[in-house]
């Protein structure tokens, strides 16, 4: 109670402190609603027209020294900002959202450079930056231009915006940027998304002077090639989303100056190659890493091979139907999460996984394995928590015994996901399925390792299966 009270007495003074926090009658403002929100009013304004919104406006200019910290302005018919609108208002975060916004006036916006840190433009129909309107809001760190119809970036579009920090353009119309699209945004910009557009190539000489982006988002356009050079300037750059384009090839050297990368995604591209030089540059930092979708044929060991700090690789639906013996040597002992799922693989190699101390989540679900023997899985079982190997023609035998026991095994005993799982494999003989787990054993004439297990002994059942193996020939006699 005390407590509640002192906010309270807290939440009054700061209020006199800011200004006035004091809704219009509602009759004033209709249909727009206000609520009063903890640092200034929250109005709204939903399907309605120009000459609502425009009275609306009139009466909130006649109450100076009021802070409205949202106007929203959502599904209306409003084709366009006139001048002055704004006038006098105090708005911090504006939106027009799903209005049929065509024009911004170039004095519409220009009077809230004091106070606007975000504006929300999104889902209407501008076709172009409407620069001249921004160029006076030196305080806005967020810009939202989603789903319009721009299709250029014309040179100096944002200039005067240098204090943005993030500026997302997903699913316009874009086919060009021009070199200096992005000429003021130098000294803050961190994330970028000109994602779902229209872009045929890299826009590197715009790109090439934002040393401060972390995350550029250019996932669902239409690039089909890569060169190096294409990202130099980005030296800062943490992620990069290349995600469904038509990339075939990564060509050597294209990612060189990108040393901070940590996530790099091209997923859903079409690659069937990837130069064994194509991430040089990448070996201090990066760890995540979207392969999936695409048409490798091989696990791309080569060009992995000098990412020592990669923890996740993603490599699910490609045309893999071989992994080589050595296709994880050399980087495999930092790979926490595997995803091999959706591929053609037919086999794995005795040794193949040999290298993969820390993995802690493979999935081989929907291959083509028959045979999953103990000897590959034996040097991951340990550290493993998840594995999926559902959807595979796997055959009931003896060599599947370890699955058992690793489900049996699992740190948290009750780990619901993966005990629920249906893996299932067929008895040839006896033309039925069994899950993996409930194999009839006994009926299998196993032989050799891990025997004890048919009598099901819980306390050998937790130990590591190296050392049921180990234990074995003393066992056996
Ligand atoms: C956009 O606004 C119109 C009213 O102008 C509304 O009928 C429509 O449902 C809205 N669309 C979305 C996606 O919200
Ligand atoms: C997958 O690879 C096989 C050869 O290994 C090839 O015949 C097949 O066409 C490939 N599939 C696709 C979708 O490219």
């Amino acid at each position: 109670m005390r407590l509640v009270w002192l906010t309270l007495v807290g939440w009054a003074a700061a209020v006199a402190a800011q200004g006035n926090f004091q809704c219009p009658a509602h009759a004033e403002i209709s249909p727009c609603q206000c609520t009063v929100k903890k640092n200034g009013l929250d109005i709204l304004c939903e399907f309605t027209d120009v000459f609502h919104i425009t009275r609306s406006m009139t009466v909130l200019k006649g109450k100076p020294s009021i802070v409205i910290y949202y106007l929203k302005l959502r599904h209306n018919n409003l084709p366009k900002l006139q001048s002055f609108i704004f006038l006098g208002i105090d708005i911090r975060h504006l939106t027009v959202h799903n209005s049929s916004l065509a024009v911004v006036e170039e004095s519409s916006l220009s009077s809230m450079g004091k106070g606007l840190t975000q504006l929300d433009l999104s889902q209407n129909i501008l076709n172009s930056v409407p620069s001249p309107a921004f160029r006076n809001l030196h305080h806005l760190i967020i810009l939202n231009l989603n789903h319009n119809k721009i299709t250029t970036l014309h040179n100096k579009a944002f200039e005067g915006l240098d204090t943005l920090e993030i500026l997302t353009l997903y699913e316009n119309k874009i086919i060009n940027i021009e070199p200096e699209a992005f000429k003021g945004l130098d000294k803050k910009l961190k994330r970028l998304n000109i994602g779902g557009n229209d872009l045929n190539r890299v826009p590197r000489e715009a790109l090439s002077i934002l040393d401060t982006l972390k995350k550029l988002e250019m996932q669902e356009n239409s690039i089909s090639q890569i060169a190096e050079g294409d990202f130099e300037g980005l030296t800062n750059l943490d992620s990069l989303g290349l995600a469904h384009n038509h990339l075939k090839r990564i060509p050597a050297k294209v990612f060189t100056h990108l040393k901070y990368l940590n996530s790099l995604e091209l997923e859903g591209n079409g690659i069937v190659h990837i130069d064994a030089e194509a991430f040089a540059g990448l070996e201090e930092n990066l760890q995540y890493l979207r392969l999936g979708d695409n048409n490798l044929h091989t696990i791309p060991s080569d060009a992995l091979r000098r990412l020592h700090r990669l923890r996740h690789l993603d490599l699910r639906s490609n045309n893999i139907s071989v992994i080589a013996e050595d296709a994880f040597t050399g980087f495999g002992d930092s790979i926490t999460f595997l995803n091999l799922q959706k591929n053609d693989i037919r086999t794995l190699p005795p040794l193949g996984f040999e290298n993969l101390n820390s993995l802690e989540t493979l999935n081989l679900q929907n291959n083509k394995l028959v045979h999953i023997p103990e000897e590959i899985m034996e040097p991951i079982v340990d550290t493993l928590r998840v594995v999926d190997i559902m959807d595979n023609p796997l055959e009931c035998d003896c060599e599947l015994r370890w699955y058992a026991s690793w489900l049996k095994s699992l740190r948290d005993k009750d780990d619901e996901m993966m005990q629920k799982k249906r893996t299932v494999c067929t008895m040839p003989k006896e033309h039925r399925e069994f899950p993996v787990q409930a194999m009839p054993l006994e009926r299998m004439n196993c032989v050799g390792k891990n025997m004890e297990r048919t009598s099901s002994s819980i306390s050998t059942a937790l130990y590591p299966l190296s050392t049921l193996i180990c234990l074995l020939p003393a066992m056996v006699h």
